[in-house]
């Protein structure tokens, strides 16, 4: 089978050390680093953005995977490009555009994600799926790290998997994943993994490399 990778989310890290949290958890065996963008108006909450990924990117060689919770997208994503993000992922609902955002992505040389809610049906991206190097299902609400698996999606990423096929495209699943609840992702075809308070509720290498294998193994 292919390798689970581990995505922990930094938005449950400690924000007044954010660098040294990427080279922890990086330290610590994590495979991605996911970088939750947020513009308080495509979702209820305000993150950070280009200036503060491109301030992280010397502390790692990790992919840095890049959530944009924004909308538009498509006026920023040259930013986030140059700040160093290796998979630049915008939502199917940020904008009507959605294969122009793709190839601007692919254009600027980085791998294009399309995230879906957990009320946006997998038909979203049936047009686009020769366009994308990643879907990414969200199974919870996006805005704020913590909430709980909203277990309806399991099936959206078994439907998911079915869509990819053979295609050299990731499947991540983003919301609630712990311990409990990463196998039904793994089972139903997902293979990277995003994980915020699950790694981040422990502190320092430790801490950290405990949890991420613990979910790489569960
Ligand atoms: C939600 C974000 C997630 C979040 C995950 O809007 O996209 O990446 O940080 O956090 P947990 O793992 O705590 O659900
Ligand atoms: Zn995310």
């Amino acid at each position: 089978a292919a390798p689970i990778l581990i995505a922990p989310s930094i938005l449950a890290s400690n924000f007044a050390r954010l660098g040294d949290e990427v080279r922890d958890v990086a330290e610590a065996g994590a495979d991605w680093i996911h970088l939750d963008v947020m513009d308080g108006h495509f979702v209820p909450n305000i993150s950070f953005g280009p200036a503060i990924i491109q301030s992280l990117r010397p502390y790692t060689k990790a992919v840095f995977d890049c959530h944009l919770m924004i909308a538009p997208a498509d006026p920023y994503l040259e930013a986030f490009a140059k700040a160093g993000c290796d998979y630049i992922t915008v939502h199917a609902e940020a904008g009507p555009h959605l294969h122009r955002s793709l190839q601007t992505i692919r254009a600027l040389g980085k791998k294009a994600g399309v995230s879906l809610n957990p009320a946006t049906p997998l038909s979203a991206i049936e047009q686009v799926i020769g366009d994308i190097d990643l879907i990414l299902i969200m199974s919870v609400n996006p805005g704020f790290g913590g909430q709980k698996f909203i277990h309806s999606q399991v099936e959206k990423i078994a439907q998911a998997r079915a869509l990819i096929g053979d295609r050299p495209i990731a499947l991540e699943v983003d919301g609630g994943v712990t311990v409990e609840t990463a196998p039904l992702c793994t089972r139903a075809g997902a293979n990277v993994l995003v994980a915020g308070s699950a790694v981040f509720k422990g502190e320092g290498v430790e801490a950290y490399r405990s949890t991420v294998s613990a979910l790489r193994q569960a």
